[in-house]
């Protein structure tokens, strides 16, 4: 899926080939020689010999098409300066829908013959957002037409080539009747993102990989401007948090990297894709425009891109910019952050009725750097009224705070990194910590600092500085929370405190899961299985997620309803019980119930998949198949992920497997590993070794994965390797020190059955 290649669909039953190509970030050269950097930039003029019957695109219009019997000539329009990693060419047999911009500029969106429908959705986002872009810019879109197209075969998600964006299905075609919310929001977030970059990367490239970020983190932090535009009710910037998360947790690690990161071969590039460029990139650009404030910022892009329209640009340019703009010190705050990898956990405490702020480097592990940032802090005091904020500059500093000296506040909350729009993490001292318990308790908080409060707490917990038995507790002030993305942290931090208890304390995991279904039982209550009339996108994507929650967890009522409404669904595709939102939930609770001496769910399950042509489908399917308790049905699965009838994009989707299927799943790899090695390409690889090494626990799979690839180095996956590797080695130890906390079982019974 690299180059100029083939991709295969089908079109009344047959078989049938289309070209495509992708280049990014380094393969142009593999279609046709050039100097193949994105500072050389040239135009191109692109002119194709393809069979007469079928549709050929590229960047630019065609401006002229000359049919010759079965073969005809079609020439493109020169296009302007532009990255020869943004040159796109595809070549098939398609059906579009069309509209157009105010200002003329064409917008299609390209699909297989049959599904233009399914089109609709991303067309729509695609005009609003070029009218938004075009202000926010303060520049029109580039070039005269804008085409965008769904590709079987496709690596990434999406690719932004000048004029001609590139999709996976998934992340393109959204149908009304068998797509998710949560797909709707994926479409709407994609398409932003590859928008975006038509300026903030075609039009301004990067001057060298090293800025990749300036590409990646920009389009991502941008694309939450535009959705949430469109989409309001969507809270996209709350479930921004996601993006801040992820970037926490990768760059925790000693074997992180900084953002701005040394390039030297083209093999080094596709590894840097991650979360250090996208999730920490947008989120160091989030922090920075809510200290600058948003009009400065927006007005010192635009002029940004004025200066380096048609050509290259590096972090540097952009911190002048800004720094020019608002008169503050850009370049050197945010030195700190894309030059150093890592972040700062900030203590907080109340130390002679003075709030006393103390920075040091955090690592997951639990070990100390000598990092130093300069931190943007804000905090509150009892009230969101006033928000007092500073920049942390040195070590430690003191604040004397009114609010804390005064009688009558004395056990009022102290909320810091308001909104949580910094890209640091905050330790409270126990007393601090309690009164925010208490505040979640009693609703005086906002749901992004329900968020961050939570996800800190792990994260500290993680690294040995605060017990799991603090954590749990903290974690039971949520049990009437209902925010769409503040649950769906909670759910994904009661998947990994379940997993490394099951590791550590294997004899509590029943009240263990008591605790977490009780937790989940007041929010599952509210929402039901069936859609109330007229409800918000957010509760819709979290009736998903709290039954996939309550089945992985084996809660009976959830599964045996699951398997009712499963039934209803194979005798009729379209049975209103088993919508697109709480399909995931019943795959995975039927799966749950399989094992080899009853496969019939399996079975049933594989049925879907080979019967739906939705891609979307599929993946929820791969995605819930090695849910399953039992190891010899996920290696099966496995075997399957890597067959003909997955493509290989999608081999991945199955790799997320149940804790019991863990160790299987590292056999599997080692069989598959020089198959795996010669069919798949690029960054995809590298998903196989994270996926499979970090769920384990235990020093001696450190030493026994080590052993493994001792053999098999290859610099595509060498970072990763490592980080996975940190990950088992921090698991480990996280285990070692559960197993010696002293209370956690009483604490976990008391919860277990609490009566509310
Ligand atoms: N430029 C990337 C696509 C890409 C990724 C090319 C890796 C080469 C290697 C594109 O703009 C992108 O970021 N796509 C994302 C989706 C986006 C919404 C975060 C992707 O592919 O996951
Ligand atoms: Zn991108």
């Amino acid at each position: 899926m690299k180059g100029f290649y083939r991709s295969i669909y089908e079109h009344n039953g047959e078989k049938k080939n289309m070209a495509v190509t992708q280049f990014e970030p380094a393969d142009a050269r593999r279609c046709f020689p050039c100097w193949d950097e994105p500072a050389c930039k040239a135009t191109f003029k692109i002119t194709l010999d393809v069979p007469s019957e079928l549709v050929a695109l590229s960047n630019m219009p065609v401006i002229e098409e000359k049919v010759n019997g079965p073969l005809k000539t079609v020439f493109f329009q020169e296009s302007p300066i532009m990255s020869t990693y943004l040159v796109a060419v595809v070549v098939g047999l398609f059906d579009y829908v069309e509209d157009h911009t105010p200002d003329g500029v064409k917008v299609r969106v390209y699909c297989q013959v049959g599904k233009v429908n399914q089109g609709k959705f991303a067309l729509k986002v695609a005009v609003g957002t070029l009218g938004l872009y075009k202000d926010y810019f303060a520049m029109p879109y580039p070039l005269p037409k804008l085409d965008m197209i769904a590709i079987p075969d496709f690596s990434s998600g999406a690719m932004e080539n000048y004029g001609l964006v590139t999709y996976r299905e998934t992340a393109l075609l959204y149908d009304e009747q068998h797509s998710a919310a949560a797909n709707k929001q994926r479409v709407a977030t994609v398409v932003a993102h590859e928008l975006a970059h038509q300026w903030f990367g075609n039009l301004v490239t990067m001057e060298w990989w090293t800025h990749l970020w300036l590409n990646e983190g920009f389009a991502t932090w941008v694309s939450y401007l535009a959705t949430d535009s469109l989409f309001p009710e969507w809270k996209i910037w709350t479930q921004f948090l996601d993006e801040t998360t992820d970037g926490l947790r990768l760059d925790g690690l000693a074997e992180s990297h900084p953002i701005e990161v040394e390039i030297n071969h083209a093999a080094e590039i596709d590894e840097i894709f991650d979360a250090i460029s996208y999730e920490k990139g947008a989120s160091v650009i989030r922090m920075l425009q809510s200290y600058l404030g948003a009009e400065c910022f927006q007005k010192s892009l635009a002029s940004y891109i004025k200066k380096h329209a048609y050509s290259n640009a590096k972090t540097e340019d952009l911190w002048a910019a800004l720094e020019e703009g608002s008169g503050e010190p850009v370049t050197k705050l945010m030195n700190t952050w894309t030059k150093q990898m890592g972040y700062p956990v900030v203590s907080v405490k109340v130390k002679d009725q003075k709030l006393e702020f103390e920075q040091s480097q955090f690592f997951s592990s639990g070990c100390t750097g000598n990092g130093q940032w300069i931190v943007p802090i804000t905090f509150c005091c009892g009230s969101y009224e006033k928000k007092k904020s500073f920049l942390l500059q040195t070590k430690l500093v003191t604040h004397d705070v009114k609010e804390i000296s005064s009688h009558s506040n004395k056990s009022a909350w102290i909320k810091l990194n308001v909104e949580q729009t910094g890209f640091y993490r905050v330790k409270y001292d126990e007393e601090l910590a309690a009164r925010l318990r208490h505040a979640i308790e009693n609703k005086y908080l906002s749901a992004t600092d329900r968020f961050g409060i939570l996800d800190d707490s792990f994260a500290l917990c993680m690294a040995r500085q605060l017990p799991l038995t603090s954590l749990i507790t903290l974690m039971a002030a949520y049990r009437e929370e209902l925010e769409y993305t503040v649950l769906s942290n909670l759910i994904t931090i009661t998947y990994k405190v379940g997993r490394i208890a099951a590791d550590a304390k294997p004899e509590l995991m029943d009240n263990i899961n008591q605790f977490f279904i009780n937790l989940f039982q007041y929010s599952a209550e509210k929402l039901g299985w069936d859609a109330k009339q007229g409800e918000s996108h957010l509760d819709a994507m979290l009736r998903g997620e709290i039954l996939t929650a309550l089945a992985m967890l084996g809660h009976k009522e959830t599964l045996n309803e699951a398997t009712r409404r499963f039934d209803s669904f194979l005798n009729n595709r379209n049975t209103p019980l088993l919508p697109p939102d709480i399909r995931k939930a019943a795959y995975v609770a039927v799966m749950r119930s399989v094992k080899s001496s009853n496969r019939a769910g399996f079975e049933s399950l594989l049925r879907v998949y080979r019967e739906t042509d939705l891609s979307q489908e599929k993946i929820r399917i791969l995605g819930s198949l090695t849910s399953c308790p039992d190891p010899a049905i996920v290696l099966e699965v496995l075997k399957f992920s890597l067959s003909p009838e997955v493509r290989s994009q999608d081999a991945i989707y199955g790799l997320g497997v149940s804790k019991e299927g863990r160790e299987v799943a590292w056999i599997w790899l080692k069989d598959n590993w020089d198959f795996i090695v010669k069919n798949f390409g690029g960054f995809l690889i590298p998903r196989f070794v994270s996926a499979v090494v970090s769920p384990f626990a235990s020093f001696e799979k450190v030493k026994e994965v080590e052993e493994f690839f001792a053999s098999r180095e290859k610099a595509s996956i060498a970072r990763t390797l490592k980080q996975s590797l940190e990950r088992v080695n921090i698991n480990a130890t996280w285990v070692k020190s559960i197993q010696a906390e002293k209370d956690f079982g009483e604490a976990v019974q008391e919860l277990a059955y609490r009566k509310y």
